[in-house]
């Protein structure tokens, strides 16, 4: 008989045999940036995800650094939007000032930054809008090279652009060589779904899109063939690492991907999937032993960075 259960009887032979290891090497965890001082609230859609002032968020910093974490991806809400997003580029934005903030106090932290607009823009689409409601590729890419740059200028370490562009990839290489900012890495949302595991982000960053929707730009969750089209084009113009996002609907992606290009891989384990899960603990239905199980899925299915809410759990986990 073959007795696979051998390896199963002690937490000692489980632990040598175990395939996958998540450590928090892997991680980096998302925060949300306000106005305003003396800032500490709590995300409705987000229980235990808040939003921060920027002298609070170096509170914050301070905590999951004593954590283990050593990567942060920072999301902005500027009190005033427009229709081209001015406050996503400006120097005195809100995520430039708290990216100068946290490297004069953390220099050691490694700071992404979300490269998009929607959460600048008064209509809460991802680029430029026209008159006929359509969301303009070309004439968006410039403003996108003006986020990344200015991210760049205020001390970010890494851009990942989100807006799902055609050829922002390639824009913003070139934008940031031609600055002298050669060595900062792009990290691409490339398979980038249209999907509803983003609400309770939209509520967070307040960014849902005024009318419509994000079809024209994000991907069709039925696809999957496209997915690796579109990989292969932001390496093509030069992604240092490419996304999947979200996670969990789209592990046969994520796996997909890591075969066929071997490139470093990220996963977003979106805020939809979070506040499922955080909420189905909170309500007693499922154990919390499900974080470490669906994270543990995640970096299996061939994910090299995970991009989650649970970053804490995972580090309260290891102590
Ligand atoms: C901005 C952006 C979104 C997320 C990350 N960057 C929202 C969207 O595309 O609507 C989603 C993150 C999450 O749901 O946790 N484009
Ligand atoms: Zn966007």
């Amino acid at each position: 008989m073959n007795r696979t259960r051998r390896l199963r009887r002690n937490p000692f032979i489980r632990d040598m045999v175990r395939e996958t290891k998540l450590s928090l090497d892997d991680f980096i965890y998302p925060l949300f940036i306000v106005e305003g001082e003396d800032i500490k609230r709590e995300i409705s859609s987000m229980r235990g995800v808040y939003h921060f002032s920027i002298d609070k968020v170096l509170d914050e910093i301070k905590e999951i650094m004593d954590l283990g974490i050593k990567s942060i991806i920072l999301f902005g809400i500027p009190n005033d939007k427009d229709s081209i997003g001015s406050e996503a580029y400006s120097s005195q934005g809100i995520i430039q000032r708290a990216i100068g903030e946290i490297k004069k106090k953390f220099p050691e932290i490694y700071i992404v930054t979300d490269v998009c607009m929607c959460e600048y823009t008064s209509h809460g689409h991802c680029g430029i809008v026209l008159d006929n409601g359509d969301v303009d590729n070309d004439k968006t890419l410039p403003y996108l090279g003006k986020i990344a740059l200015s991210h760049a200028e205020a001390g970010a370490d890494m851009v990942a652009p989100s807006d799902m562009m055609d050829g922002r990839v390639g824009y913003i290489r070139k934008i940031l060589d031609e600055n002298g900012f050669e060595m900062i890495p792009i990290m691409a949302y490339s398979a980038k779904y249209a999907s509803a595991f983003y609400g309770p982000f939209r509520e967070a960053a307040a960014s849902a899109p005024q009318w419509g929707d994000r079809r024209s730009y994000q991907m069709d969750p039925a696809n999957s063939n496209e997915a690796i089209r579109e990989v292969m084009y932001d390496i093509e113009e030069g992604a240092d690492i490419v996304m999947v996002k979200p996670a969990l609907s789209y592990l046969d992606i994520i796996r997909r991907v890591k075969d066929n290009f071997r490139m470093p891989i990220a996963a977003y384990n979106v805020s939809g999937e979070y506040s499922m899960i955080k909420n189905a603990i909170e309500n007693g239905i499922v154990g919390e032993e499900i974080i470490m199980e669906v994270l543990t899925s995640i970096k299996r299915a061939g994910a090299d960075i995970i991009i989650s809410y649970f970053a804490k759990d995972v580090a309260k986990s290891f102590k």
